[in-house]
């Protein structure tokens, strides 16, 4: 007997799964097994690049999730609704359910895994994060006997895309968009991509696997790459820095002390944003639209995760291989005797309850990168040096490279500052008469 598979969602990442499902040969012998039951679309006249059989193609997705022959429905189709409510749906009916919707997940996990723990149904999420790179479920089982300490990740390609070529281009961010909507590297709204909103969906989802516990979406800090400058850019290669977009997951170590070491280990920084990153730092040479995930755990030490972050091939080796994980624990169900409620794998479900509580970013500890424009008045450098001086900013250098007429911009590198005093430090410095503008800052990582 196969498993009844009911797709929902004949995109990109469908078309790949149908593919890898009708062609089996040579890939585990449980591809073979799987069954392409209905796949639930918008409209059945459009072509596809995929010979689906017509019969069972349906737009009538509901009875998908509530069929009694599916076992697993693979949710497909992206956005919050009606892909929230057909995943509850298909839950609610006793189906296994595999998802690439981190933006589904990242914001109703909780609504989900609880009725899916109580359903006794597994919900897996492989392909929400990171497209054909294995790191959910290495994070869930092959590491799960460390300490993680740290993930950092390059985890939007299309905002990896822009970046790689404004800095092999020297074009601005506006410019090199427009062009990468053209080729099809960012979408017509490329929103949730420039602006981070999709790298915060998934640090959140990859943080609450690290940390054992729950994260608030809207309380991580996401900051895009919008007003990231082909001069930023510039200024921070001769500096020896690529600037990329990181999402970043730590516990935090300046909880303040007054935490017992438990609550401590649940008190966490989760925040992206555009980061100069040194050079002879591994992910400073992921570029193009790679991703790759940087974790280190205790005892493990670091280990990378690089590969194709999207793609339909790739986003649909991790949905097959969810897959085939909920049909190898069916496979052993089944050969056993019946009972009505066999327990979830627990390296494969998820069963945290209670929120991680995440640090204020004013709290954060790191270096800063700002490009001022200012007047080329005698006096300048000192009067900045001393206000930041007087806000506990220490700097590690100051750069004047660039004077036109009486103006000049000046780049400063901080060492390990608070932000609030950083934050602090730069409304004041607004406010001077010799300061034009506070055009750019940006963290070092
Ligand atoms: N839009 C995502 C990216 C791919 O650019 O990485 C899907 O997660």
């Amino acid at each position: 007997m196969g498993f009844k598979v009911g797709l929902l969602g004949l995109g990109t990442v469908g078309t790949g799964t149908v593919d890898i499902m009708l062609h089996p040969e040579q890939r585990h012998p449980l591809v073979g097994q799987l069954e392409l039951h209905r796949v639930g679309v918008r409209s059945l006249d459009k072509p596809r690049q995929v010979a689906v059989p017509t019969d069972i193609l349906t737009t009538d997705l509901e009875a998908i999730v509530t069929s009694p022959e599916v076992d697993i429905v693979v949710e497909l189709i992206g956005g919050l609704e009606p892909a929230r409510s057909l995943i509850l749906k298909a839950i609610a009916h006793g189906k296994h359910v595999v998802t690439a919707n981190k933006a589904v997940i990242a914001r109703y996990g909780d609504e989900i895994f609880t009725a899916a723990e109580k359903a006794g149904v597994y919900v897996l999420l492989e392909a929400a994060v990171g497209g054909g790179i294995p790191v959910i479920e290495p994070l869930k089982q092959s590491l799960s006997a460390n300490r993680i300490q740290s993930i950092l990740g390059i985890i939007n390609g299309t905002t990896n895309y822009i970046l790689t070529r404004m800095t092999q281009e020297g074009g601005d961010f506006a410019e090199i968009l427009a062009d990468a909507q053209q080729l099809g590297y960012a979408e017509a709204d490329p929103t949730a991509d420039v602006d981070g909103l999709d790298a915060a969906d998934k640090i959140a989802i990859l943080a609450s696997l690290a940390f054992g516990g729950r994260v608030k979406r809207s309380e991580v800090y996401c900051e895009g790459i919008r007003r990231v400058s082909a001069a930023d850019i510039a200024y921070a290669e001769k500096l020896g820095f690529a600037i990329k977009l990181l999402a970043i997951a730590k516990r935090d170590d300046d909880a303040p002390a007054l935490l017992d070491k438990f609550q401590q280990a649940d008190h966490l920084q989760i925040r992206v944003h555009p980061t100069l990153v040194p050079k002879s730092h591994p992910l400073a040479s992921v570029n193009q639209v790679y991703n790759a995930i940087l974790i280190e755990g205790d005892p493990v030490g670091e280990v990378m995760f690089f590969g194709p972050g999207a793609g339909a091939g790739p986003t649909a080796s991790a949905v097959v291989s969810d897959i085939l994980n909920i049909a190898a624990i069916l496979t052993v169900d089944r050969a056993g005797p019946s009972s009505d409620r066999k327990p979830l794998d627990p390296l494969l479900a998820c069963a945290h309850q209670h929120y991680c509580t995440l640090a204020p970013m004013d709290d954060l500890v790191t270096r800063f990168y700002a490009r001022l424009i200012t007047h080329d008045y005698p006096g300048v450098i000192g009067q900045l040096g001393t206000c930041f001086g007087q806000h506990q900013v220490s700097l590690e250098s100051v750069v004047q490279t660039d004077v036109k007429g009486d103006r000049a911009e000046i780049v400063v590198v901080t060492h390990d500052v608070r932000e609030g005093n950083m934050n602090q430090a730069l409304e004041e410095i607004r406010g001077f008469d010799a300061v034009e503008e506070v055009a750019s800052v940006l963290r070092v990582l």
